[in-house]
């Protein structure tokens, strides 16, 4: 059987990246995380065995989350800052080059990791021009190592196509640019077994991105579901389980969020059992596009 630690220790390679690096595949999600709660949720956390945190400039948390993470790296000499993976993200994408540098070196202080892992824009919002300066202001800090690797939140096809192509002419302009920019590494976007984004996964697949499932749990809006209901007393576990052991499946990152230890220990608790080929199917057939907060995959 596999512990929740050995779960939570599981790595994924992150492609497009320069150097080899390996992002945990079950993060603990910090969105509604208030400000007060998040180091000691944090810190419950990494007890438990999380190495993976997605915080963001929006959730208004990322000093607590970095103060956390670093308070206890040093009271546990054993681990290294590359034993944990921190990833935030650009709240407000803009065509201002310089504006979105200040935004970001302001979430690279306040974390006072060092390093931000995965630097996500957090949505395609702003325009096709906001986009790309904002990609190009967010590549500048890879060569010093401030920010390891790049990525994308609710990017739609139309995001990833015109992305993809705006780094291919960049990169072969002429003169050569003063550093190439990596294609995104991730894009984080909303799926679960209600909302299952296939064009979206095709997508990233056919780019070589890796997907993070976001909102796996579907925010608990659909616990209660009678298909969930029974596969989770087949496979004698809870439904938020069912979700989180469907999305590693999927080969997803997935970033369940609990601000209760009890939750977020079990919610890891998933390498005692394995998802039929069948029931995925079963699972995979709940699609009913639902959106548990926000879609902008479709942004103009
Ligand atoms: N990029 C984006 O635009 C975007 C958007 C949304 C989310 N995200 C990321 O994805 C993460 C997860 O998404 P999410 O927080 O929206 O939704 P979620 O993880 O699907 O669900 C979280 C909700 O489920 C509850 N919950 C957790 N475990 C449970 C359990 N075992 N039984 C019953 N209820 C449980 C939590 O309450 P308690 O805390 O009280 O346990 C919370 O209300 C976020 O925290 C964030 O990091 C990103």
């Amino acid at each position: 059987m596999t512990t929740s630690q050995e779960m939570l220790a599981r790595r994924l390679k992150l492609p497009n990246t320069n150097s080899p690096l390996t992002i945990p595949q079950i993060h603990l999600g910090l969105y509604m995380l208030p400000p007060r709660q998040t180091a000691a949720t944090v810190t419950a956390a990494l007890s438990a065995g999380y190495r993976g945190f997605d915080s963001a400039q929006w959730y208004n948390n990322e000093r607590e989350a970095g103060g956390a993470i670093k308070a206890y790296l040093s009271s546990h000499p054993s681990l290294s800052r590359s034993d944990v993976f921190y990833t935030t993200k650009l709240r407000d994408n803009s065509t201002s080059y310089e504006g979105v540098r200040v935004s970001v070196a302001k979430s690279i202080d306040a974390c006072e990791l060092g390093y931000v892992d995965l630097f996500l824009l957090h949505s395609p919002l702003g325009g096709q021009e906001a986009r790309l300066t904002s990609y190009r202001a967010l590549s500048s800090f890879l060569p010093s190592g401030q920010i390891r690797a790049l990525g994308v939140s609710n990017f739609g096809v139309r995001h990833l196509d015109e992305l993809v192509s705006f780094i291919d002419s960049h990169n072969n302009s002429t003169p050569p640019p003063e550093f190439p920019l990596p294609l995104p590494s991730v894009n984080q976007i909303e799926i679960h077994p209600f909302n299952t984004q296939l064009p979206i996964r095709a997508a990233c697949e056919r780019h070589g991105l890796l997907l993070e499932a976001y909102a796996p749990l579907a925010r608990g809006m659909r616990f209660g579901h009678p298909v969930l209901k029974e596969v989770s007393a087949r496979y004698k576990c809870t439904e938020a389980q069912v979700l989180v052991r469907w999305s590693i499946q999927h080969g997803f990152v997935t970033l369940p969020k609990s601000a209760r230890t009890e939750r977020l220990v079990a919610n890891a608790d998933v390498g005692g059992f394995e998802i039929s080929d069948e029931d995925m199917k079963r699972l995979d057939g709940l699609d009913e596009g639902l959106v548990t907060d926000w879609d902008p995959t479709d942004a103009p």
